[in-house]
């Protein structure tokens, strides 16, 4: 229970439970490139499918996805470190804030992914940029038909998306103790389910 002020504004900050829109609102204040924002709804919706499957809190997975990035394009130099700025004064709870920083575990911050929520981020924030790229050199540029045979393919070729690195996905996969060829798999079902938010749908209809 809270009885003086103080306790207020804290009991606040413990129960205020970020929403979708607050996510969305916050992810368009600091972002415009439309890349990170497909980048964004995609990394929300692998979110969204891991949490069904796994009976999670999917608002929370979810929304926890949608700002992963939050800083980046205005504040590449201190990526993570400026979100954690930002969704603090924006009163987020420390388990939100904590899961967005530990993306960038070994890179940007030194927080390690501990929980599930935080090793699925993790893992899939990179292979995302794989899946997309996979997809774009079909005939039909789409997610919906795409295989993960067909990204296991592509995964072995460094000169393709070179960008994207394979250690961290292998070092997620293993955290989560899930093979590589399901995280994959995963990864494209909750991608198809934002295909034409994405800029995935086949492109020949
Ligand atoms: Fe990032
Ligand atoms: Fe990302």
């Amino acid at each position: 229970m809270c009885l003086d002020g103080h306790a207020d504004i804290l009991c606040d900050m413990e129960t205020h439970i970020p929403t979708r829109r607050e996510a969305f609102e916050l992810l368009c204040r600091y972002n415009s490139n439309e890349s990170l924002i497909k980048h964004a709804f995609a990394v929300e919706a692998v979110m969204r499918y891991m949490a069904r499957k796994q009976g999670e809190d999917e608002e929370m997975w979810g929304v926890i996805g949608l700002v992963h990035d939050l800083d980046y394009e205005r504040f590449p130099e201190q990526h993570c470190r400026k979100s954690l700025e930002l969704l603090r004064e924006s009163g987020w709870p420390e388990e939100y804030i904590r899961a967005v920083v530990s993306h960038g575990w070994g890179i940007c911050s030194d927080v390690e992914p501990v929980s599930v929520l935080e090793k699925t981020l993790y893992a899939i924030d990179e292979l995302t940029g794989l899946v997309t790229t996979s997809a774009l050199v079909r005939p039909s540029k789409s997610v919906l038909d795409l295989e993960p045979s067909s990204v296991k393919k592509k995964w072995k070729d460094r000169r393709f998306a070179a960008g994207v690195n394979r250690e961290v996905i292998e070092k997620g996969a293993r955290l989560l103790g899930t093979d590589l060829t399901q995280l994959i798999a995963d990864t494209i079902q909750g991608m198809r389910t934002v295909a034409r938010e994405i800029g995935l749908e086949d492109a020949r209809t």
